[in-house]
């Protein structure tokens, strides 16, 4: 056998034993709880005749733990917010291209293997997770992981520059104020001047936060202020959007399997139907009977047919890989509109992502599955 003909050292890995798939899930954003429920309903559901897992936890002061596969104890519930327990043995990932090797250290102890790692499913929602910045680590290592890289992170993590992307592609969003730290300190006035040429209510947000963290609804000039002050508790950059009034219409969106264009799913309704202005925190995790969720959402073909054109159109503006959720507005006046994209979207069996997927023929573990082999087939570094 000549050199041209020896099996890569990678393929004879590959073939040799199961990819090895680490679940990063915490994290440091305010969207830890719901990091750790999600990491909970894909634990429960990967296939482990076809992959080995290894679960990591990132503890909320970002130290990086071997975590519990006890899924009961990771669950969000009313009263019970899961935490990652930082207190576990030290995760140590390779910062190498050669090397995959993920390593532990218990205190006292020499560092001792904990498998090599063929891909990384990183669960995290929130800054320093969905932003870019775990991409950015996995990237300088050339180490595969679902979902989307750097740059699509990042921008579709931040509210204000998802919007220059999307208006940039001449795709449909509402209007919108955005107030940097420096606008605040200087001239506070001016920027709540700026905000009321956008008529009332606004939605004053986070530029990147999630899960409603944050946002406050506003109806009146006087509780301005004061929206403002708490949204800068989760972010120094405030974005204030017009209030539409109008129906929340989601999309899943996936990748293409081999540079096919990405593929739009059934698109679904949330629909607040009682004791929330809007689908704030409580709604999404704590009171489900507040929520009706519905997947195919009850709205004219046509509709449905534009959410999911501009929800594949969003995806590649940014150019996102693996997974999207896109979340429009269908307005009063028949417009679709977009809110934003989650790069990674909550991911539990009964969240929207996964039951839009699920009603267009890919049923939760099918899904896991199919974002795994999309991040195996892509190729390391630039793409
Ligand atoms: N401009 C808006 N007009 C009307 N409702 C809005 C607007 N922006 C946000 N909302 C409501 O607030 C919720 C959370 O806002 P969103 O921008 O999606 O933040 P998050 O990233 O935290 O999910 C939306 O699902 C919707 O119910
Ligand atoms: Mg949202």
């Amino acid at each position: 056998m000549n050199d041209t003909d020896q099996p890569s050292p990678e393929s004879t890995d590959a073939a040799a034993r199961k990819p090895t798939v680490a679940i990063v899930f915490g994290g440091r954003s305010s969207e830890h709880a719901v990091s750790c429920a999600t990491a909970a309903g894909v634990m429960q559901a990967i296939d482990r005749d076809a992959y080995d897992v290894i679960p990591i936890g990132i503890a909320k002061d970002g130290r990086w733990v071997v975590a519990t596969e006890d899924t009961g104890a990771l669950q969000l519930s009313p009263g019970h917010l899961p935490e990652v327990d930082g207190s576990g043995a030290a995760v140590l990932v390779p910062l190498s291209t050669t090397d995959r090797a993920l390593s532990v250290l218990d205190p006292g102890a020499p560092p001792r293997a904990l498998g090599e790692v063929d891909v990384v499913f990183p669960l995290l929602h929130g800054p320093f997770g969905e932003d870019g910045t775990i991409q950015g680590m996995l990237e300088l290592a050339d180490i595969r992981y679902v979902g989307s890289g750097v740059l699509a992170s990042a921008v579709m993590m931040d509210k204000h520059y998802m919007k220059v992307i999307f208006a940039g592609h001449g795709l449909p969003i509402g209007p919108y104020v955005v107030i940097t730290d420096r606008d605040w300190q200087r001239d506070p006035a001016a920027s709540m001047d700026a905000v009321a040429s956008l008529g009332w209510p606004v939605f004053v947000k986070p530029a990147r936060a999630g899960s409603s963290m944050g946002i406050t609804r506003v109806t009146r000039p006087q509780d301005l202020q004061a929206a403002i002050e708490v949204a800068r508790v989760h972010d120094p950059k405030v974005v204030v959007e017009a209030g539409i009034v109008g129906r929340e219409i989601e999309c899943g969106v996936l990748e293409g399997r081999e540079g096919a264009p990405p593929r739009a799913s059934q698109v679904g309704e949330i629909e607040v139907v009682q004791g929330h202005e809007f689908y704030d925190f409580e709604a999404k995790y704590l009171a489900e009977s507040d929520v009706e969720l519905s997947c195919p959402a009850k709205v004219p073909d046509h509709v449905a047919e534009e959410v999911r054109r501009v929800a594949v159109a969003a995806f590649e503006a940014a150019g996102c890989e693996g997974l999207a959720r896109v979340d429009c507005f269908y307005t009063e006046h028949g417009d679709v509109i977009l809110n934003e994209i989650n790069t990674m979207p909550g991911f539990t069996p009964l969240s929207m992502y996964p039951r839009m997927w699920a009603a267009s023929g890919l049923d939760y573990p099918q899904l896991i599955d199919e974002l795994i082999q999309l991040a195996l087939a892509r190729r390391t570094g630039l793409r």
